[in-house]
């Protein structure tokens, strides 16, 4: 029942074309943790059993293509979520939301799968893992600097860069492995974004939270595009395209939060 809707959701996704989905209209906006729990563990029977029996051998130039973001991208997905913990424990003894821990380990072991598909198509073309990714670090930085909100919407916004990136690596690379590895992602993607969007809505509301959300989803758009402007490129987005979409998501999720907060005691 859980999954119906979020593969009706990502028919899009699934045959290859980002086209703006509407996360507002869906029911799982309504999911409480335990919703979002049950989920989890529907979802963990559908991972993805990478097929390499069609896969012919990169080029030269493709590897040198798709493999630097990738990297970046395996290193970002493969977070022990240790920090995460820390702050969903405080949260969840603050708010008295005692299903979230629950939640958000399914959570994290779902973008750990992420993490795991990514690694082995590079073990399959002998490319080493990133000791150390910029990005990554970054990232990790920005989301400790706070408690709960901070975390949260630093990681809502890299589930959004990523739908607009898997999109773009899948439609710039021949390798149907790689294509089904995104493919994948775009389908546990999308619903990051509402759960998210939910945990944002519990907390207590701030003067200047939107403000913060789009100024830090700008410096994101900008630093992504500087390092992997050509995987978007090849992918067929230009930089008007990438801003669109990865705004609207972000619109699309804010509207998730005001419409969330109605219900919340807080
Ligand atoms: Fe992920
Ligand atoms: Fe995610």
């Amino acid at each position: 029942m859980y999954l119906k809707e979020i593969y009706n959701m990502n028919e899009n996704f699934i045959q290859g074309s980002l086209e703006m989905i509407n996360l507002t209209k869906s029911k799982m906006n309504q999911y409480d943790y335990r919703d979002w729990i049950s989920y989890f563990q529907e979802n963990n029977h559908q991972r993805l059993d990478i097929d390499f029996s069609q896969e012919k051998q990169l080029s030269a130039s493709e590897c040198d293509l798709i493999f630097p973001s990738i990297k970046a991208f395996q290193k970002g997905e493969g977070s022990d979520g240790r920090h995460l913990m820390k702050a969903a424990r405080r949260f969840i003894q603050e708010y008295k939301e005692t299903d979230y821990q629950e939640a958000v380990q399914w959570f994290i072991r779902e973008e750990n799968w992420h993490s795991a598909y990514l690694r082995t198509f590079m073990d399959f073309y002998h490319v080493k893992t990133a000791k150390k990714s910029l990005p990554d670090k970054l990232f990790r930085k920005l989301r400790q600097t706070g408690g709960i909100k901070s975390e949260i919407t630093i990681l809502v916004t890299a589930e959004i860069i990523a739908l607009t990136y898997y999109d773009a690596l899948s439609k710039s690379t021949e390798s149907s492995a790689l294509k089904s590895i995104c493919s994948q992602m775009l389908k546990d993607e999308l619903p990051h974004i509402i759960f998210q969007s939910y945990t944002l809505s519990r907390l207590k509301k701030r003067a200047f939270d939107k403000v913060i959300r789009i100024m830090i989803m700008e410096l994101t758009m900008l630093f992504v595009w500087l390092l992997f402007h050509n995987v978007y490129q090849a992918g067929g987005y230009s930089f008007v395209q990438f801003l669109k979409a990865s705004m609207g998501y972000l619109r699309q999720s804010i509207v998730l939060v005001e419409q969330n907060r109605e219900s919340s005691p807080y």
